[in-house]
């Protein structure tokens, strides 16, 4: 396989920015892609840094107005492009965020690749997150609403011209290390029927067990898996670098087990690594936990 990294710096829709600062800092500190690019016989895979997708002074202006809503939406719409093209050139991309809502981006990205290859989009989504990212209420942060958007469950004005969503079904949605709902994402979860798998079903069953039967679904349900990790569903009393870490959540073995299975699957269409916040990150475990991860995704094993 051929990878992609592609930095996407947008902190805005948080309620605090500190993964704004993660692509390059990563890039700084640990990731080393050119000494990953040489040592990628060794793992059998070509990786390519595609650089940032940047937030320019249009996307800056429309947060300083308090426009964040059209700041999310329109840092999206670019990501999308970028991550289209990734696709276009035969890449597997792997975008490193950035908060949660710029997966509003990645993932109608996946899902408008898949519509022009197979003339219809059966995208399938593994969510991993402390959270479900489902809120529907306007009020709230933007990153705890990214597959609400997706959706088009909350601000379908906004969004109905866009590409950005009614980009996936909810029975393609698998989550993965869900420990803080809010009532109405509770609500929604039970209402549309989709799959939760919790901390408490890891605990019983085991990850193994877990990501085995989530990826073997949607093997057979969808056309293409996009996976979409945020780094707060690692345990928030270990991993502190994130805005709302949740202790009781995923060991490194666990998150790394995630990732190693699917990314291995021929479905696998790319991921995006998100919340990572090295401003909150004192003792650098997340850092190191964060490397891992990429490793993991770009094709390393261990
Ligand atoms: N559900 C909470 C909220 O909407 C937390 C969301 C956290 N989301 C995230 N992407 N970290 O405010
Ligand atoms: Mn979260
Ligand atoms: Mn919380
Ligand atoms: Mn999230």
């Amino acid at each position: 396989r051929a990878y992609e990294i592609i930095g996407a710096p947008f902190g805005f829709a948080a309620n605090k920015s500190g993964s704004r600062t993660a692509p390059d800092y990563l890039r700084e500190n640990g990731l080393n892609i050119k000494i990953r690019q040489r040592t990628n016989e060794f793992w059998g895979s070509d990786i390519e840094d595609f650089g940032n997708v940047e937030v320019d002074s249009q996307i800056n202006e429309l947060y300083k107005s308090e426009k964040t809503l059209e700041a999310v939406k329109l840092y999206c719409e670019k990501l999308n492009d970028c991550v289209y093209n990734s696709y276009v050139r035969g890449k597997t991309p792997i975008i490193i965020g950035g908060d949660h809502s710029i997966s509003v981006g990645t993932v109608s990205a996946a899902s408008r690749y898949l519509k022009e290859t197979n003339s219809k989009s059966n995208l399938g989504l593994i969510w991993v997150d402390a959270h479900a990212d489902l809120n529907n209420l306007e009020n709230g942060n933007i990153h705890g609403k990214s597959v609400a958007i997706s959706l088009g469950y909350v601000y379908q004005d906004m969004f109905k011209l866009s590409n950005l969503t009614d980009v996936i079904d909810t029975k393609n949605i698998m989550y993965i290390g869900i420990r803080d709902l809010m009532p109405n994402e509770y609500v929604t979860i039970q209402n549309k029927n989709i799959s939760l798998y919790g901390m408490d079903k890891i605990d019983k069953s085991g990850i193994r067990e877990v990501i085995k039967e989530i990826v073997s679904k949607l093997e057979e349900t969808t056309d293409g898996i996009f996976l979409s990790f945020d780094i707060d569903a690692c345990d928030g009393g270990v991993y502190r670098g994130c805005a709302t870490p949740e202790v009781g959540g995923l060991t490194a073995r666990e998150a790394i087990q995630i990732i190693d299975y699917v990314s291995q699957s021929k479905k696998f269409m790319g991921a995006d690594i998100v919340e990572y916040s090295p401003e909150d990150d004192t003792n650098g475990n997340t850092n190191q936990l964060v490397i891992k991860l990429i490793d993991t995704l770009v094709g390393y094993r261990m």
